[in-house]
C-alpha cells in the first residue's frame, strides 16, 4: 500500500510513535541505514575518509538520503559517526575501516581526560550547513541527530579500540572513579555539544548510542554511567525534540537507561518488546514508546523467516504507547538492500490503518 508523505515532520508517523500519539503506521527506519550495504554509498566513499566525508556537506547530505530513497524508510539519521565530534574538537583518534575508532594514545590519566573538548558551532559549520540541507531536501520525513553516550565514547578513548570486555574503562571506574567521572562528564558535554547543534540546525529527534553499556552490571551503570548520560537527556529536554535511548545487549539495563531520561527506549533482539515494556515500566516508571526490535541475522534467513518475525515484533510493540520498528542493532555492510527495503515497505504495510 503507497504511503503518502507528511508535509511536515511534525505529523509524520516517526515523532507521532515517539510522542506516543496515534499513527497512520508503525514507522520503520534502520539503525547504520547508511553505509556499506549500499552500493551507491560505495560508490561515493571511494577514496574519501569517513572524516573527510562528515566534514563534506555534499556527501553528508548525499549519503544520509541514500538510504530513504532506497527504502522509503520513516526517518533519516545524520550521516557521522559517534566520534567524529572528538575529531572535529582535534582530538587524536581515527576510524579504522573494518574496525572502528581506534586511538593511538589512549586516555588513562587527567592530562588524557584534559584532552578532550567538546566541538562547538563554531567548529563545525559544515555540520549545520548538511543538516540545514539535509532538512529542506527532506521535506516531511524526519532527520534524527545522534551522539554517542559517555560510556561507549569512553570505552573507545579508554581501551584504544574495540573491545570485548571493556577491562580498562571498568579498571578506571573502579580503580579511579574520581578520573573516570571527569572523563565521563566531559564526554557528556561532547555528545551535548554536538547533538545541540544538530538540533539548533533542524534535526527532530536524537538518539543517544550507548552501544556497549550492556557490558556493565546494572549496579556499575547506576553509578558510573546512568548520571552522566542523565546530563544528556536533561540538557536536551529544553529543544522539546523526541530523545531515544539505544544499546545492545542491555536487557538487565532497560529500566536504569529509560530513567536516565529517555523518551523512547531501544532495545535489541533479545528483550520481546512488550516485556520491555514491563521492565521500563517495573520501577513505577511510565510506559514509554520502544523501538525495535529485528534481529540483524534474519535478513539472511530468508522472506519465509522474516515475515512471522516481523509480525510477532508489530504484535508486542503494541504493548507499548508507541513503536518505532527497527533492527534490534545495525544494518550488517552485507546486508541485502533489497531484502531491508522489502522490511520498510512490509512495516508500513503490515501496519497501515485503512481509512474508514
Ligand atoms: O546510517 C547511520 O546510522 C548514520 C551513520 C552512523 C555511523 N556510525 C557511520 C559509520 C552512526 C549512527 C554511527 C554510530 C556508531 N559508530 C555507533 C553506535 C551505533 C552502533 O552500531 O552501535 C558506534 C558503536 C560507532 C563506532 C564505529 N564507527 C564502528 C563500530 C564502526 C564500524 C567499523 C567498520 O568499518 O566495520 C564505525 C565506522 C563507521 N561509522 C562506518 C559508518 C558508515 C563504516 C566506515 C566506512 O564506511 O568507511
Amino acid at each position: 500500500m503507497p504511503v503518502t508523505p507528511p508535509s511536515t515532520p511534525d505529523r509524520s508517523a516517526y515523532l507521532l510513535a515517539a510522542r506516543g500519539e496515534p499513527v497512520p503506521h508503525t514507522p520503520v527506519w534502520f539503525q547504520r541505514q547508511a553505509g556499506r550495504a549500499l552500493p551507491e554509498y560505495r560508490a561515493v566513499r571511494e577514496g574519501i575518509t569517513m572524516l573527510e566525508s562528515c566534514r563534506r556537506p555534499d556527501l553528508v547530505v548525499e549519503i544520509t538520503l541514500q538510504p530513504v530513497r532506497r527504502y522509503g524508510v520513516d526517518a533519516a539519521i545524520f550521516f557521522s559517526d559517534i566520534v567524529t565530534p572528538l575529531q572535529f574538537a582535534g582530538y587524536d583518534i581515527e576510524i579504522k575501516p573494518g574496525v572502528g575508532p581506534v586511538s593511538a594514545d589512549p586516555i588513562r590519566d587527567a592530562e588524557g581526560v584534559a584532552r578532550v573538548r567538546p566541538v562547538t558551532a563554531a567548529d563545525v559549520p559544515f555540520t549545520t550547513e548538511a543538516i540545514q540541507q539535509l532538512v529542506s531536501e527532506l521535506g516531511g520525513t524526519p532527520l534524527i541527530g545522534f551522539a554517542g553516550a559517555p560510556f561507549t565514547l569512553a570505552s573507545y578513548l579508554v581501551e584504544g579500540g574495540p573491545s570485548k570486555d571493556f577491562a580498562k574503562t571498568k579498571a578506571m571506574m573502579h580503580g579511579q572513579p574520581d578520573l573516570w567521572h571527569a572523563l565521563a562528564d566531559r564526554l557528556a558535554e561532547v555528545a551535548i555539544a554536538f547533538l545541540s547543534v544538530q538540533v539548533e540546525a533542524g534535526a527532530s529527534a536524537i538518539q543517544l548510542f550507548d552501544s556497549w553499556a550492556g557490558g556493565l552490571s546494572p549496579r556499575d551503570y547506576e553509578r558510573f554511567v546512568q548520571p552522566h548520560s542523565a546530563k544528556v537527556f536533561e540538557a536536551m529536554k529544553q529543544y522539546g525534540v523526541p530523545r531515544v535511548h539505544f544499546g545492545v545487549n542491555t536487557g538487565e539495563l532497560l529500566g536504569l537507561m529509560s530513567e536516565a531520561g529517555a523518551d523512547v527506549v531501544g532495545v535489541d533482539w533479545r528483550v520481546p518488546l512488550d516485556e520491555a515494556v514491563r521492565r521500563i515500566t517495573a520501577a513505577g516508571g511510565a510506559p514509554k514508546p520502544v523501538q525495535g526490535n529485528l534481529d540483524p541475522a534474519l535478513l539472511f534467513a530468508g522472506w519465509d523467516a522474516i515475515e512471522p518475525e516481523i509480525d510477532r515484533i508489530l504484535a508486542e510493540g503494541k504493548a507499548a504507547p508507541g513503536h518505532i520498528f527497527n533492527l534490534g542493532h545495525g544494518v550488517p555492510p552485507n546486508a541485502d538492500p533489497e531484502v531491508l527495503e522489502r522490511v520498510a515497505k512490509y512495516v508500513q504495510a503490515k501496519s497501515a490503518h485503512v481509512p474508514a
